[in-house]
């Protein structure tokens, strides 16, 4: 299918089975929503202290459901990452609570935090963060040796699998083009099967068609039920998903669920020329 069908498609089905439709709450919902695979609950989360203070994320409460894949989105410096490591585990919030699959982790020691991202939580970064001595395939076995659960070489082949990269496992990065190794990246997320599979600007150094390979990839995997959590600069990117959230000034500051490009950069316009506190 071409990539406009597809995406009209994906919108269609986005519109018809997204579980957390807040701005429509005129229409009743059949049976009791599943729980979310990440609840955040009033965090905060401050940097610094005294006149530098940074209130990064000021009272942030926002529901991810299972299964769905959300955009989270607004202005640089609006919380956007703070709220991914917060919500994986990557750091400690300072009030509030963060539960992922309905396990309180806001007081969970380091070396439950640290099993909890090894073995239930996935993410890929902007810059793919490969190990360059290594190849594809040892790329993406390493979350598996590090999680110390038993594993086989095929784990690994089928992940490559699944983005597509069956012909590179013995490629390392040098070797592969950007939206290969960010698709090595994902394999690696992915290979653990986590709860949540955050990405932080996974499309930001991509040219825009190694861009659409990996927006592709992820409809690919949420609609076969990863829950996926992602933050982008890009109204184009943030279409794809089934949801977009709006953050500003560390604050939640809205949401729209199965929203084109368009719309959602008018959101986004509108949120940025707003002033400062409205
Ligand atoms: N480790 C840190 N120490 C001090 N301040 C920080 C730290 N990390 C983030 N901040 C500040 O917290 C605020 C939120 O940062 P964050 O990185 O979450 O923003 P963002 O929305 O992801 O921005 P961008 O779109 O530019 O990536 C910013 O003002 C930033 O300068
Ligand atoms: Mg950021």
């Amino acid at each position: 299918m071409s990539r406009k069908p597809r995406q009209r498609a994906a919108r269609e089905r986005r519109r018809s089975r997204n579980a957390y439709p807040k701005e429509r709450t005129s229409t009743p919902q059949p049976g009791p929503l599943p729980s979310p695979a990440i609840s955040l609950k009033d965090v905060t989360r401050t940097y610094g202290h005294g006149d530098a203070a940074v209130h990064a994320l000021n009272g942030v409460s926002i529901d991810f459901g299972p299964g769905t894949w959300t955009a989270v989105m607004g202005p640089s410096g609006s919380g956007k990452s703070t709220l991914l490591h917060c919500a994986a585990g990557l750091e400690r919030v300072d009030s509030g609570r963060v539960l992922v699959d309905g396990t309180d982790i806001t007081h969970a020691s380091d070396a439950d935090l640290t099993a909890l991202r090894r073995g239930r939580i996935g993410f890929v970064f902007q810059s793919y963060n490969l190990l360059g001595s290594l190849t594809a395939e040892e790329n993406v076995a390493l979350p598996l040796k590090l999680a110390r659960a038993p594993w086989t070489p095929a784990d690994v082949r089928r992940a490559l699998d699944e983005v597509g990269l069956s012909g590179r496992t013995g490629h390392r990065p040098r070797q592969l083009s950007g939206g290969q190794q960010q698709r090595v990246a994902i394999a690696r997320a992915i290979v653990t099967r986590p709860s949540v599979l955050f990405a932080d600007e996974p499309t930001g150094a991509l040219d825009s068609t190694s861009a659409a390979g990996v927006l592709d990839l992820l409809r690919d995997l949420a609609d076969r039920g990863q829950t996926i959590v992602m933050v982008t600069h890009d109204p184009a990117a943030a279409a794809h998903a089934d949801a977009t959230v709006f953050l500003r000034d560390g604050a939640f500051t809205g949401r729209a669920d199965g929203a084109d490009a368009r719309a959602i950069a008018d959101r986004l316009l509108t949120l940025e020329a707003s002033p400062c506190g409205a």
